[in-house]
C-alpha cells in the first residue's frame, strides 16, 4: 500500500533522512509498536514543548515496547538545532536525544499521508504540516490515530492512555469504557457469550441493569498476565 493510511490497513513504508541518518520505516521499528507524530515546524513553541515531552516519556513507551519518532518539514540540521532548544526547555540531560525527527523538507511525507493542514501557512504561505499521530503495532498495522491543529498541543498521557488500551484489548476479549485508565474495569466485548465470558473472566462479570432490559453492559475487573 502506498497512499493514505488507512486504520486496519498497513501502513505504508518509506524510507528517509532523519537526525540519526537515514532509515527504512519499517525495518527501523522491526518487532516494535511505533508512534509517528508530526508537528508544524521546528522553532516553534507548542512543538517545543511536544518533543521535550515526549522524549520525558520515552522510558514510559519503552515500557510498553513503543518506538517513537517525529516529522515536520524542516531539514536535519535544523531540527539538530531545535534539538538543544528543546533539551533545554525540558530539562533532558546527556547529548543524546531519545528519538529520531525525520527530515521531511520536500513535504512528500506529509502529503503523502494527508498531514497537510490547509489553514496554517508558515511565513512564505505553504500549508503546514498539522498535529498528526499515528500508532502502528508490530505487524505495521495502522491501529489508531488523530490530528490536531497547530494551536492545540496533544495530550501525550492520552497517547500511553491509548496503547495500553490497544495493548490489552488485543490480549483479552475486552473493551476499554470511556475515560479507562489502567487498573479500572473493563466491558466485556459484545460478541463474548455469557458462556464463553464465565469462563474467560474468573474474577466475575456485573451486568449493569437498562431499560432495555438488553444485558450488554458486562463490566469485569481489568484482567492481568
Ligand atoms: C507552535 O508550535 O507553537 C505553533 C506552530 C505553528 C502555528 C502555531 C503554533
Amino acid at each position: 500500500m502506498s497512499g493514505k493510511p488507512r486504520l486496519g490497513e498497513l501502513f505504508p513504508d518509506f524510507s528517509a533522512e532523519t537526525t540519526v541518518g537515514k532509515i527504512n520505516f519499517h525495518e527501523w521499528l522491526g518487532n516494535s509498536w511505533g508512534i509517528l507524530f508530526s508537528h508544524p515546524a521546528d522553532y516553534t513553541p507548542v512543538c517545543t514543548t511536544e518533543l521535550g515531552k515526549a522524549a520525558r516519556l520515552v522510558p514510559q513507551f519503552q515500557k510498553r515496547n513503543v518506538k517513537v519518532i517525529a516529522l515536520s518539514c524542516n531539514s536535519v540540521n535544523s531540527h539538530k538545532g531545535w534539538i538543544e532548544d528543546i533539551k533545554s526547555y525540558s530539562m533532558i540531560q546527556g547529548d543524546a536525544f531519545p528519538y529520531p525527527i525525520i527530515d521531511d523538507e520536500s513535504r512528500d511525507l506529509a502529503v503523502r499521508f494527508d498531514m497537510i493542514d490547509p489553514a496554517e501557512k508558515d511565513k512564505d504561505g505553504l500549508p503546514l504540516t498539522c498535529r498528526a499521530v499515528f500508532i502502528i503495532d508490530p505487524n505495521k498495522v495502522l491501529r489508531l490515530y488523530f490530528m490536531y491543529p497547530a494551536t492545540t498541543g496533544r495530550n501525550f498521557d492520552e497517547i500511553l492512555r491509548v496503547l495500553d488500551s490497544l495493548q490489552l484489548t488485543d490480549k483479552y476479549k475486552v473493551a476499554t469504557p470511556a475515560d479507562w485508565k489502567q487498573g479500572q474495569e473493563v466491558m466485556v466485548l459484545p460478541t463474548v457469550s455469557e458462556e464463553e465470558a464465565k469462563s474467560l473472566f474468573p474474577n466475575g462479570i456485573s451486568t449493569v441493569l437498562v431499560p432495555s432490559g438488553k444485558k450488554y453492559l458486562r463490566e469485569t475487573p481489568q484482567p492481568v498476565e
